[in-house]
């Protein structure tokens, strides 16, 4: 940790000697200044793709955004570095991280074997909101993959990743830039709510497109399983791929369960409560009638509301001790909006938040999931 000198007033008021001060140091907050579908960052943009790939190569950390939500990247190759990663997220070393490439070829580096299932998806979806789980070459340190003989990879579509992962000429790994369990981060200042000093330099490139985590599909199985919904929805895999996809919300275990014959398969992340504020959340299908009693024992409740014209909603909206806040009726908005909404509500000293239960449909598969493992 870095120190500074100061000059500290001592009881007596004249013992003037500097000593070091140890502080917690501000990560650099670089500004990202480059539009997707134009050609060259600006300068100062370069500049900061340049002083984090070489903070990358030195075996440091740095928060990346990503089209779905913030990274927090290390050399995927370096395991020290990586350790850094579990060290400042307060992960168990039981949960694998998802290792981010460029393209196909650097993907090809980390494998044992490219199954036909994750040529075709990758073909499909990547770059993009798509992580596939394949039997990992022995190259990639077991510190990544949890001792698991698969690892998790990514082909981000967001330029400035993308150009990151070329600079520094090496795979990433990048699981969300939040405390184990938390609300991932979908912009930079979740970053530094949740991290602040315990990492470098964040970019800082505004909200993210998607706002959820992304898909995660099991290629070493047959048929190939989704362990995480996310932005590519099975409907999407299937129609690609040609092949049936077993989605975690068609088993009753849910996702995760027996995915494959090798225990750090199931996807631990996926598993657990996870994506949860600090304000204790509950799911209902009738919150107009939950609210009110939770008022009535003292709580102040925030109400993540699906239907806020409704007159029960109106009435409910004048009591100083609800705080609604109207939810998108589109999944897609609603995912790009969720983790902002409860990084936001975590602030404001409720008691209770109250999440109208969403549709049934497969479009909400991934809110759903998200949703229920934060009401855990
Ligand atoms: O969108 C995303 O995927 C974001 C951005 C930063 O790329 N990353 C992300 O990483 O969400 P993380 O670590 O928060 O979630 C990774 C998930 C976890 O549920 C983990 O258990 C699972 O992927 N995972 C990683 N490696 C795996 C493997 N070899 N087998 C099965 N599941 C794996
Ligand atoms: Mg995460």
């Amino acid at each position: 940790m870095p120190s500074c000198s100061v000059f500290p007033v001592s009881a007596t008021g004249n013992d003037m000697t500097p000593v070091p001060v140890h502080r917690p140091a501000l990560p650099i907050l670089a500004t990202i200044n480059w539009p997707e579908g134009t050609g060259t960052p600006d300068p100062a943009t370069a500049a900061a793709l340049t002083a984090a790939a070489e903070k990358l190569a030195n075996g440091q950390l740095v928060a990346i955004p990503t089209e779905t939500v913030y990274g927090l990247a290390a050399d995927a190759m370096d395991p020290d570095a990586v350790a850094q990663i579990f060290h400042a997220k307060g992960r168990p070393a039981t949960n694998p991280l998802i290792v981010h490439v460029s393209d196909e070829s650097m993907a090809q580096t980390l494998v044992s074997q490219w199954p036909d299932i994750a040529q075709k998806a990758a073909a499909a979806f990547w770059p993009g909101p798509l992580t596939l789980v394949v039997p990992k070459a022995d190259a990639v340190p077991d510190i990544v993959t949890a001792g698991g003989r698969t690892v998790a990879l990514r082909c981000p579509s967001l330029n400035v990743t993308h150009q990151l992962i070329k600079l520094s000429q090496r795979p990433l790994a990048a699981p969300s830039a939040n405390r184990s369990e938390a609300v991932s981060p979908t912009t930079a200042h979740h970053v530094l709510e949740g991290l602040g000093n315990r990492i470098g330099m964040i970019l800082d490139n505004g909200p993210c497109e998607h706002g959820l985590e992304s898909t995660v599909l099991d290629c070493t199985v047959d048929p190939p399983k989704i362990l995480r919904p996310g932005p590519i929805s099975a409907e999407q895999l299937a129609e690609a791929l040609g092949t049936n996809v077993c989605s975690s919300e068609s088993e009753p275990g849910g996702a995760g369960q027996g995915s494959a014959a090798d225990t750090v398969l199931r996807s631990p992340g996926t598993q657990q409560r996870h994506y949860a504020p600090r304000t204790q959340l509950t799911l209902s299908e009738d919150a107009p009638s939950v609210i009110p009693q939770l008022i009535q024992d003292g709580h102040r409740v925030g109400w993540l509301c699906n239907s806020p014209e409704d007159n029960a909603v109106q009435t409910l909206a004048t009591s100083p001790e609800v705080l609604v806040v109207p939810m998108p009726n589109d999944p897609a908005a609603y995912a790009r909006s969720l983790y902002a909404t409860l990084h936001a509500l975590d602030q404001r000293g409720l008691d209770r938040l109250i999440v109208d239960d969403v549709p049934p449909g497969p479009e909400w598969a991934a809110v759903r999931d998200r949703l229920k493992r934060a009401a855990m």
